[in-house]
């Protein structure tokens, strides 16, 4: 029903399986925070869109929304940990809690990066939730608070993630096909 059947090889984690890891993680990270200030959730555009908006909506407590985007430089397959800012936060970060929401850590590089970027603005706290994450591709050592799938080192698309601004509109968490990139 999706249209993209003939290019994906299978599906690796489907919607439901999605959501109910959602709502773990947003109970975590909500059991974890002090109210005193709402969280601020800092997506991670394009790629954490759909997911930033499911998890924003699981958690229990409030919450507010901030947009960064970035993007890093290399092939479309792989990263080569120069990051780019193409939309930066619209809000000063000084003393809040924020929540970096990732939909996958491959290399590693762009969070990285990122959190060396906002540690410079004075936060009271950074936090990292990532959907996804690749323990085989992971280069530099960072530590993430809340991961809801270590997946294997291949070719993931769907649920945010694209290959070349395609996929991204999947529900679920799919593999592209070798004919696809090869
Ligand atoms: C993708 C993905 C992560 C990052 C992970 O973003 O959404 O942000 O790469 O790779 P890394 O751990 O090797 O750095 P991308 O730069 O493709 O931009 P996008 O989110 O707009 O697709
Ligand atoms: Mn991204
Ligand atoms: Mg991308």
């Amino acid at each position: 029903p999706h249209g993209y059947a003939d290019e994906l090889s299978a599906v690796l984690i489907d919607g439901a399986t999605l959501q109910a890891k959602i709502a773990e993680l947003a109970a975590a990270v909500a059991a974890d925070h002090h109210l005193d200030t709402p969280p601020l959730l800092v997506c991670v555009l394009k790629g954490a869109v759909m997911f930033v908006t499911d998890f924003a909506r699981a958690l229990p407590i409030p919450a507010e929304l901030e947009f960064m985007a970035v993007t890093s430089y290399g092939s479309a397959t792989s990263s080569s940990g120069v990051v780019r800012i193409l939309k930066d936060l619209d809000r000063d970060i000084t003393g809040r809690r924020v929540i970096i929401v990732e939909d996958i850590i491959d290399s590693g590089l762009t969070l990285s990066w990122l959190l060396k970027n906002l540690a410079t603005r004075g936060p009271a706290a950074i936090d990292v939730v990532a959907l996804l994450r690749k323990p085989e591709a992971v280069k530099v050592d960072i530590e993430v608070d809340y991961v809801g799938f270590d997946i294997p080192n291949e070719f993931v698309v769907g649920y945010g993630l694209d290959y070349d601004e395609r996929y991204r509109d999947l529900p679920f968490v799919g593999l592209l096909g070798e004919h696809m990139y090869r």
